[in-house]
Order: structure tokens, then sequence, then C-alpha cells
């Protein structure tokens, strides 16, 4: 993955939320776990990205994060970190693909769960995020205090999904 895809999936990210994936943390990314960033292409635009990390406990580090600070190779929670669809491709089944196929990386590490927060007051949750999850065997199994950006935490549910073998 080059530097130019980095830079999309930053725009991309900041176009969607208002704010921005950082280059240092994608770049993180790929230096500490090269399998935890995964973009879908369509004739060579980028459909979509998913972003996960291995957790020997669950926790909810920082959107922008240094993975290095935080994934364990030992680590059976599958964290998913990011997920975003451009807003031409969505309602597609392109962040269920993107799903399955974290799903099945999970698997073949031996995962048992995966799970994500999302933000009580994201702006799409009730326009079809829920659904989303929940489509795909997602449950909402508590809340935390997410930190979007320093000093700056927010309400969230905790998404989960229990992987069977
Ligand atoms: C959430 C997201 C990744 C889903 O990707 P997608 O490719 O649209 O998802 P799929 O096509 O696989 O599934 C679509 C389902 O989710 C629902 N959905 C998800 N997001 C939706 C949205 N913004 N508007 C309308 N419906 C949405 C639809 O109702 C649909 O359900 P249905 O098949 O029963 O009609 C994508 O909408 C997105 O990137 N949204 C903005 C960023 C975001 O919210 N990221 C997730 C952070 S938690």
């Amino acid at each position: 993955m080059n530097r130019n895809t980095l830079q999309e999936i930053a725009t991309i990210e900041k176009e969607t939320f208002g704010k921005g994936v950082t280059l240092d943390t994608l770049g993180s990314i790929l230096k500490t776990f090269k399998e935890g960033l995964l973009v879908l292409y369509k004739n060579k635009t980028t459909v979509g990205y998913i972003g996960w990390e291995k957790h020997l406990f669950q926790k909810f580090p920082p959107y922008n994060h240094n993975w290095t600070d935080f994934h364990d190779p030992e680590g059976k929670l599958a964290y998913i970190s990011i997920i975003t669809v451009q807003e031409q491709f969505r309602n597609r089944g392109y962040g269920s693909q993107l799903l399955s196929l974290i799903e099945e990386k999970a698997k073949n590490h031996q995962c048992t769960k995966l799970y994500c927060p999302v933000n009580k007051k994201h702006p799409y949750l009730n326009k079809g995020v829920l659904r989303f999850w929940e489509k795909n065997g997602f449950t909402i199994t508590g809340e935390t205090l997410w930190e979007l950006a320093p000093g700056h935490s927010i309400d969230s549910y905790i998404f989960s999904k229990k992987i069977k073998y």
C-alpha cells in the first residue's frame, strides 16, 4: 500500500466525519500489523477500507493512536477501529464485505470476538448504521467513553460479535 492510498484514506475519513485519521496513525498500522488495513478498490478507485488490531483484553484506543502501543500479536480479541465506504458506493454490500473479510482474517488468527465502538451521536446512527451492524450479526454489548481527540471523549456503544468456528 503506497503513500497515495494512505493520503486518500485520510481525506475520505475527514470528508466523512469532519475529522481526520493522521498519516502517522495509518503508517503505524502498516508498520505494526500488515494485515491491519484492508482497502477495497473498484477500477482503481478506493471504495472503502477497514482497520483492525488484536487485543488481549477489551480496550478502546483513541481514534488516532499508534498501533504499536496497542496491537498485541498474541491478542484474541479483534478490535475494529475504522470502517468507511465512500458515499457513492454505499448500500451495495461493500461494508458487509469488508466486515466478512476481517472476520475471516480474525478467524485465521484464532480470534474469539470482533468489537467496535460506535458514537452514540453518530451522524448516521439512525440513518442505517445500527441496521448495518445488526445485519452483520453484531449486537450492542455495552457502552464506553471513546477518545476522538485529546481531551474530547464521546459516549459510545460497543458493538460485538462472537466468532463461530
Ligand atoms: C456504515 C457503512 C460502512 C456501511 O457500508 P455499506 O457499504 O453502505 O454497507 P452495506 O451495503 O453492506 O449495508 C447497508 C446496510 O446498512 C444500512 N446503512 C448503513 N449506513 C447507512 C447510511 N449511511 N445510510 C443508509 N443506510 C445505511 C442500510 O440500511 C443497509 O441495510 P439493508 O441492506 O437492510 O438495507 C457506510 O455506510 C459508511 O461508510 N458510512 C459512513 C461512515 C461510517 O458510518 N462508518 C462506520 C462507523 S461506525
